[in-house]
């Protein structure tokens, strides 16, 4: 599905040191083409949002494995001297006290943890059988500028933008812990110079919070009322909890350098400052939307 915006680009276009090429991670000669003559590669190409993997799982499983294999399969061909894979925290599921470690079992929820579980779990394999030089990074909840409307931050965000109402699944006492961009972008860059060959290195942040925190926190910034929170019908599957432990990201020398309350200003100015940017991309998808509304009961 093609939900990427060049508009995200525009900073880099007349950049010479990036060049574009539109493909698929799925089709073996857009991959080629894509990796000629690259030392390292980083895999971010996924299908991302649990929600849309409850409404259709077969482009997950598609992507987030499939297209895994294709890439690997190139890598190797091309014997890249860097693989970076990112993958996430929910791979392991909920847990309702401490922290996960690199070595804790998969315990995937959604057909979008289960997909990226595959994904990194092959990405692996072809460490462990070609001697590929694979690296896995699993992320907690990122956020920041240009985040695609559907997560939870950006969306309600513009709907109070808006004055539209906010969907709460459930109690709102799950718990998410948020990592802004820059601060996942810095931790990739790290793993991807410094880390070891065929290691997972879980990345977070420590900003464990509420959804309904956070969601208050977004009414506070925009000073809306919180009649705009609506509590809906809780989504099917919903891990409660993520925690991972990051002392083995950490002892390379990496840490956060954004606290939430920051952070989460600033994500908030961009949105109100990019209203282009985000009510072009909302007007699109009705199909999903339409989807969303009988889900969740949010018409
Ligand atoms: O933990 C890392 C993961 O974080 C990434 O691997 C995923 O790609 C990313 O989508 C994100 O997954 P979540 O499901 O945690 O993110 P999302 O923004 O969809 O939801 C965050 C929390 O907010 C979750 O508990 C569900 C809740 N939520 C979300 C939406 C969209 C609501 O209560 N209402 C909503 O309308």
């Amino acid at each position: 599905m093609n939900r990427i915006t060049l508009e995200n680009l525009r900073d880099i276009e007349n950049d010479p040191r990036y060049t574009f090429i539109k493909g698929d991670i799925r089709s073996p000669e857009d991959v080629a083409k894509a990796m000629k003559g690259c030392d390292s590669v980083v895999n971010f190409a996924a299908e991302t949002h649990v929600d849309r993997s409850i409404h259709e799982g077969g482009v997950f499983v598609d992507t987030d494995v499939h297209g895994v294999f294709v890439l690997c399969e190139e890598a190797r061909r091309q014997n890249v001297s860097r693989f970076l894979h990112i993958s996430t925290d929910e791979v392991y599921g909920s847990i309702a006290e401490g922290h996960f470690k690199e070595t804790d079992r998969l315990n995937p929820s959604s057909p979008y943890s289960a997909s990226k579980a595959g994904g990194e779990l092959l990405a692996r394999s072809y460490f462990v059988t070609y001697g590929l030089p694979v690296l896995v990074t699993r992320s907690s909840n990122n956020y920041g500028p240009y985040q695609y409307p559907e997560k939870l931050i950006p969306l309600f965000t513009t709907n109070l933008i808006e004055n539209k109402p906010v969907p709460v699944y459930g109690d709102g006492r799950q718990v998410r812990d948020w990592l802004y961009v820059e601060d996942q972008c810095e931790a990739l860059d790290l793993v991807l110079q410094k880390g070891t060959v065929g290691e997972i290195y879980n990345v977070g942040a420590g900003n464990e919070e509420f959804n309904l925190d956070v969601t208050k926190g977004i009414l506070k910034l925009l000073g809306k009322r919180e009649e705009l929170i609506t509590y809906v019908k809780d989504r099917p599957g919903h891990d409660r909890r993520y925690a991972v432990d990051t002392a083995k990201i950490r002892a390379l020398g990496w840490k956060p350098r954004h606290d939430f309350a920051a952070g989460l200003k600033k994500t908030v100015d961009w949105y109100v400052q990019h209203e282009d940017w985000w009510r072009a991309i909302k007007q699109k998808q009705a199909d999903y939307k339409a989807w969303i509304e009988k889900q969740y009961g949010t018409k």
